[in-house]
């Protein structure tokens, strides 16, 4: 298995699907390797293609305030990733051929990183990790199960979403952040 870093390199001149011909970064993920806490979003936005980094702009600013004040974690603890690596035109939704075509990058994310929790962020990402066509609204609320390892996936909504959609949102969300934090704590640590 290649390492993360192997990965990200490799990505950086991917051409595995239209989506590199409009890019200006391959936005690989960041983060602690060793994160008990993975953060999967949708794809790149207009910011995070100009800097080559996830969740930079304003969901990312809303994300990093819930993540301290739900979750009690730093941005830097936690690894995050997302669906598509790259940023769709005008941010239009992924295509299930684009989100096919990156799968195999998440999926080595995951195994690499090992978290004991994924926070699901939105409906792509939910969709694509519980393998499941149900809506965020209907997923989010609980703890799925996930995987061999004994670890879960913690849905909740995108940021852009609470963004968009205001207190109700927001509130859900933050409930979802303390819903994870409160399985970590009651998890072992692996490593
Ligand atoms: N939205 C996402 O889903 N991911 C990002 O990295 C930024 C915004």
């Amino acid at each position: 298995m290649p390492t993360l870093a192997e990965l990200a390199d490799e990505a950086s001149t991917c051409t595995r699907c239209p989506l590199a011909a409009g890019r200006t970064h391959v936005v690989w993920g960041e983060g602690d390797p060793g994160a008990r806490l993975m953060v999967v979003g949708e794809g790149p936005g207009r910011d995070e293609d100009l800097q080559g980094r996830p969740f930079v702009g304003r969901s990312g600013q809303l994300l990093d305030r819930l993540l301290v004040e739900e979750a009690g974690l730093r941005r830097e603890q936690v690894y995050i990733a997302n669906v598509v690596k790259c940023r769709p035109p005008g941010n239009r939704d992924p295509l299930p051929e684009e989100i096919a075509a990156c799968r195999p990058y998440l999926e080595a994310q995951v195994e690499l990183v090992r978290p004991a929790v994924v926070l699901t962020l939105g409906n792509f990402a939910t969709r694509l990790i519980l393998d499941t066509a149900e809506r965020i609204g209907e997923l989010r609320g609980r703890v799925h199960p996930w995987g061999a390892a004994g670890a879960v996936v913690v849905p909740t909504f995108h940021p852009a979403a609470a963004l968009r959609g205001g207190g109700a949102v927001q509130a859900a969300m933050r409930a979802d952040f303390v819903r994870a934090k409160e399985v970590l704590a009651g998890s072992a640590t692996r490593r």
